[in-house]
């Protein structure tokens, strides 16, 4: 039988994965909507262009459905919707998750419902990588080292292009080398989004605002277990000076900015001036 499915928490995230099931999945119709701002929702069902409806609650949109999918923005927000989730029967449904929290977290959710008598997936992030016969935690563990690498490589891809800058051998030529050694994404995303001068102008890819308390709790994760990770500590103080000069909503890759700071060059690059 297709499933019924209800996605609750319609961020950019959330709308993103909602619209991707409505479009590909195979989902019994409407697809169900909960947002906690409803307007959100409604907002998000319209754009979807019908076939889809807003639940009033948290509780209906779990009733109405055999697969309830989650992405919320943080740990509160899930501890907050799985006890309304917990007032209601959940026997025999399957509880999809891809909001970010500790793995422990993740852990202890999922051991609550299957209590409960449904079952607990968590997905939070785009790539597959086989975790079969592990707790639910360690694909959290996973997303977060996921997230050590993107910081790490935008670190790599800052400082290269300033150092081609500084050193006379200039960008373009750098963006040339960057082609030929690491021409598929993420090298080749942040090259053009640094290059481009989207770093500072465009549609932030994610905003320095929401990078930095993740990337708190990266920093917590490495020193509870006693990994040194330095490249990771640098990229999160460029972070903040990104943030300083461009404000909360500022692209990660805005990290260039920082570097360039420091490297005695104008935040901004010639992109735009
Ligand atoms: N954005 C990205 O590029 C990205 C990439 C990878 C992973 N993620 C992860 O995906 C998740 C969602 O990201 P996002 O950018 O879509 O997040 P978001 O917009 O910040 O938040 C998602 C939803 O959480 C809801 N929410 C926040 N606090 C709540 C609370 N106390 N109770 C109930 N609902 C609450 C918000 O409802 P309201 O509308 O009412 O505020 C919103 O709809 C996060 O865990 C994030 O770390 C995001």
């Amino acid at each position: 039988m297709t499933p019924r499915l209800s996605f609750i928490g319609l961020g950019p995230m959330g709308m993103a994965i909602s619209e991707s099931l409505f479009r590909y999945g195979e989902i019994a119709r409407p697809l169900v909507l909960y947002n906690r701002t409803r307007e959100k929702a409604e907002t998000h069902r319209l754009s979807l262009g019908g076939d889809c409806r807003v639940a009033d609650t948290i509780v209906s949109a779990v009733d109405d459905s055999d697969v309830i999918w989650l992405c919320l923005q943080n740990e509160e927000a899930v501890e907050s919707t799985f006890q309304a989730i917990f007032s209601t029967d959940i026997q025999g449904k399957i509880f999809v998750d891809s909001s970010t929290t500790s793995p422990e977290m993740a852990d202890s959710i999922a051991q609550r419902v299957l209590e409960a008598g449904a079952e607990f997936v968590a997905v939070p992030g785009r790539n597959t990588v086989d975790l079969s016969g592990e707790k639910p935690g360690a694909a959290l563990l996973l997303k977060l080292m996921g997230n050590f690498l993107i910081m790490a490589t935008i670190e790599t891809v800052a400082e290269a292009h300033v150092f081609a800058d500084k050193c006379g051998i200039g960008t373009k030529t750098m963006e040339k080398l960057m082609r030929a050694v690491f021409p598929n994404p993420p090298h080749a995303l942040y090259n053009d989004q640094m290059l481009s001068g989207e770093y500072f102008a465009g549609k932030p890819l994610v905003e320095v605002s929401k990078a930095l308390l993740l990337t708190g709790h990266v920093s917590e994760m490495a020193k509870r277990c006693g990994a040194s990770v330095k490249i990771y500590e640098i990229a999160r103080e460029h972070l903040k000076v990104a943030k300083e000069h461009e404000g909360p909503d500022a692209d990660i890759t805005a990290i260039y900015g920082a570097v360039r700071v420091e490297s005695g060059l104008p935040f901004r690059n010639d992109a735009e001036s």
